[in-house]
């Protein structure tokens, strides 16, 4: 090898390794971010995003998640009414104090509309396997959910990795109908979360999280 080959050799490394460093920092400096700058995203970067979340893993590959984008005011606001309806009706029927139900179902209308880009992640079951009993159905569906899931996660983390804010918030799973239906959504999509996008307003809570070693079980 000549001297510069090696140099090159060298630099290619170092690159290497940077990069590797970058993408374990993308992971543990994600935070959720609840606040945003009343400013749009660039196509380009909703786009990212969305080509993040398809390239998630899937159970069998068989992909069954589905984003419903929305930008326009006028679909957020009939998100964010149609599950602050759903979350009013539970709490008072769970018999909590009618002025805290009211703040809640205000800051949650509050988090979705102030955000530019909301993701709704729904589940299509149609691609998956059907099953004749309960146990592999039940089976299938969580394994649908956990691909969803993994789905969310990378977008979280491409707008990180993109500099912007993105918070997931699992109101949608308590109100799946009223989701579709006040988003004119195909009805057989099982919206299971949403996420909110940004560009952040603040740094987001101070991270906690366990020990790794108190939550890894090594049997002997
Ligand atoms: C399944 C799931 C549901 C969540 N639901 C909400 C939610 O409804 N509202 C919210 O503000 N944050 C929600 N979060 C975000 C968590 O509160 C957040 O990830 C956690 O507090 C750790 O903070 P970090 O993301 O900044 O590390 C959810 C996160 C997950 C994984």
């Amino acid at each position: 090898m000549t001297q510069t080959a090696a140099v090159l050799e060298c630099d290619l490394q170092a690159a290497g390794a940077d990069l590797q460093r970058a993408v374990l920092a993308n992971l543990t400096g994600r935070r959720s971010i609840r606040r945003y700058l009343p400013r749009p995203l660039a196509e380009a970067e909703v786009e990212e995003i969305l080509h993040a979340i398809v390239w998630a893993p899937s159970a069998h590959n068989r992909q069954p998640v589905r984003v419903i984008r929305l930008e326009a005011m006028p679909w957020k606001t009939r998100l964010a009414q149609a599950m602050g309806e759903r979350l009013r009706a539970d709490r008072l029927r769970d018999g909590d104090c009618a002025e805290l139900v009211e703040q809640d179902v205000r800051r949650s209308f509050a988090r979705i509309t102030g955000a530019p880009l909301v993701l709704v992640l729904c589940m299509d079951m149609s691609p998956t396997d059907h099953y004749p009993d309960a146990r592999r159905q039940n089976a299938e569906r969580t394994m649908a959910a956990q691909s969803v899931a993994a789905a969310a996660q990378n977008g979280l983390l491409a707008a990180h990795a993109l500099g912007l804010g993105a918070c997931w918030m699992c109101g949608p799973l308590f109100c799946p109908q009223a989701v579709v239906e006040a988003l004119n959504a195909p009805r057989h999509w099982e919206p299971q979360l949403l996420l909110t996008i940004g560009h952040p307003a603040n740094g987001g809570k101070p991270p906690s999280r366990h020990a790794a070693e108190t939550m890894v079980w090594r049997p002997d």
